[in-house]
């Protein structure tokens, strides 16, 4: 599912861009992070090539309740954030509804600087502002502490837990912004 709608807003003097990926925004980057990570990414494959995340991200912009996402830092892409079964189109509301999300950043230049938390926000912002849906949802493995306290951060409770899992979830109401962003705009193609 592609939006019409792009998010843009700043951190400091770093101009950000929230909007769906399309398979030319692929860079090595993005490919080497995906190998990296492979382990606590749900969408993966045996062979994470540039032809599998192309195809990839073509059949989730082609599809009715998925989408993704990626978060460009003054231009260059540096995460994505992958909404999945997305309960309903935009153009309807009802109260019982819900997306999930993913969030990646790989960028090397922009870890450990608060770009996860800034993905989250972003992703759960445009789900609630853009899509209307009230209620996100996450599902982290077991061993990764670090997007639990991640998400914490951004409003998250933890739902229920498995032996694999941790459930995780976000209304609009409860989604907190991180303190150093501004000039959010919702822009329009
Ligand atoms: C999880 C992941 C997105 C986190 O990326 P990240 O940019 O390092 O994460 P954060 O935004 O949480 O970074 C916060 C760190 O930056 C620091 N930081 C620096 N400036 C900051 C700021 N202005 N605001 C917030 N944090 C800041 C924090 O102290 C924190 O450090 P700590 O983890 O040592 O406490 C990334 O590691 C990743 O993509 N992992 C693989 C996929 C994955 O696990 N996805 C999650 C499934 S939902």
């Amino acid at each position: 599912m592609i939006f019409d709608s792009y998010l843009s807003f700043s951190r400091k003097n770093i101009s950000l861009l929230f909007r769906n990926l399309i398979p030319d925004d692929i860079s090595e980057e993005y490919i080497s992070g995906l190998r990296r990570n492979a382990r606590f990414l749900i969408n993966r494959s045996d062979d994470i090539s540039r032809q599998w995340q192309e195809d990839y991200i073509n059949n989730v912009n082609r599809s009715n309740h998925d989408s993704i996402f990626g978060l460009f830092a003054d231009d260059v892409l540096i995460g994505s954030v992958g909404i999945q079964q997305i309960s309903h189109t935009i153009t309807e509301k009802c109260a019982l509804d819900g997306a999930f999300l993913g969030c990646f950043v790989f960028h090397p230049q922009f870890l450990k600087r608060g770009f996860g938390i800034t993905a989250v926000w972003a992703g759960c912002y445009y789900v609630h502002k853009i899509a209307n849906v009230n209620l996100v949802q996450c599902g982290v493995d077991i061993q990764n502490k670090k997007s639990v306290k991640m998400l914490k951060s951004c409003g998250f409770t933890i739902k229920s837990e498995t032996a694999e899992k941790i459930y995780m979830h976000c209304t609009a109401e409860d989604l907190m912004s991180p303190l150093d962003i501004s000039n959010i705009r919702i822009g329009y193609y």
